[in-house]
């Protein structure tokens, strides 16, 4: 299979790009900036006739879309870029998908929803995003839907990942516990972490079937940011005294929504495995990878 992967050199995009390589997999990575693939992996969503040429030129056989403003909070202060990029993005490789026939992987986020369920979301939950980044995403998996028949969008929820190029919570966490500074954490907001690697498997998964829908990708179980942060100092082998706090301590820009844990309900019910509790991946990536490289 030849695929072509926007966002290629993104959290996401790096660990799908290589687990694809060792699956027999044709992979095809394209970013905002070169991403390695001849003649030129240089590739912006938002550039039609780019992207018409790119589908000519590589004659892919599917299309996982990851590239994506993803900054929360820029997104609520540039909403209009925030939908040019994600949701007119989206809709351009869409309506190439409809025109070639292309199965099209788009991930989302669980931040679709509005967290006043007090369960994990599953897939028969109505979204209601209360952010610009949210409602960018949410608009852009209806015009998949509408659009391309063969669309598997996969929703996503706190993800974790990317090695040494990590900036994200986990190394963040990690960094300033060994620079001497304190851990607080908030304990009033829940969601279910997602390993890149999990989240990449689950992709490449979907696509050796033709069971087309909407899949809740994330690693089973949730949790709050201050459980999280002290399985991350637990399974780092460091010391430290981790505190919860509340969000109200954090303005920040953009709103998030109190709970966006999901459950896999979807793949369940259509006999895809399940995805693994957060913990042990958790625990997997610092040992295997973070650990490794930056202890
Ligand atoms: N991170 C999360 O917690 C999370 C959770 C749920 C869902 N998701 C979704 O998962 C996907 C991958 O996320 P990620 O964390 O890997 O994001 P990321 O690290 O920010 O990667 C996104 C990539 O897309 C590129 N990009 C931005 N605008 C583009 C454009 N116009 N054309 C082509 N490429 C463009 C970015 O380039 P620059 O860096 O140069 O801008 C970046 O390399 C996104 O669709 C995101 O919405 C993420």
């Amino acid at each position: 299979m030849k695929l072509l992967v926007t966002g290629a050199q993104g959290m996401l995009g790096r660990d799908l790009v290589r687990l694809a390589a060792t699956r027999n997999v044709e992979v095809w990575p394209t970013d905002l900036a070169e991403a390695g693939s001849a003649p030129d992996g240089r590739l912006d969503v938002t550039d039609q006739p780019g992207l018409k040429a790119a589908i000519d030129t590589f004659r892919p056989d599917a299309i996982a879309h990851l590239a994506a403003m993803t900054n929360v909070d820029d997104c609520e202060r540039f909403p209009e870029r925030a939908y040019l990029v994600n949701t007119v993005g989206t809709e351009n490789l869409a309506l190439l998908c409809a025109r070639h026939d292309l199965p099209l992987v788009y991930i989302s986020t669980g931040s679709v929803f509005d967290g006043t369920k007090a369960d994990p979301y599953h897939e028969f939950d109505d979204p209601a995003p209360l952010s610009a980044y949210a409602r960018s995403k949410w608009q852009g998996e209806q015009i998949v839907r509408t659009l391309v028949p063969k669309h598997f969008v996969l929703r996503a929820g706190w993800m974790f990942g990317g090695g040494p190029e990590d900036k994200k919570f986990v190394a963040k966490m990690i960094d300033r516990v060994r620079s001497g500074g304190s851990l607080r954490a908030v304990d009033d907001k829940f969601g279910s972490p997602s390993y890149t690697v999990d989240v990449s498997q689950r992709c490449l998964e979907v696509l050796d079937t033709d069971r087309y829908g909407t899949y809740h990708s994330a690693n089973e179980g949730c949790c709050s940011r201050y459980e999280m942060a002290r399985a991350i100092v637990d399974f780092a082998g460091l010391e430290a005294d981790v505190q919860p706090c509340s969000s109200a301590e954090f303005p920040l820009p953009a709103p998030r929504p109190r709970q966006e844990g999901m459950v896999g309900l979807h793949a369940k019910l259509v006999g895809l495995p399940a995805m693994r509790p957060w913990r042990d991946s958790l625990r997997e990536y610092i040992q295997s990878t973070l650990i490794d490289v930056s202890g």
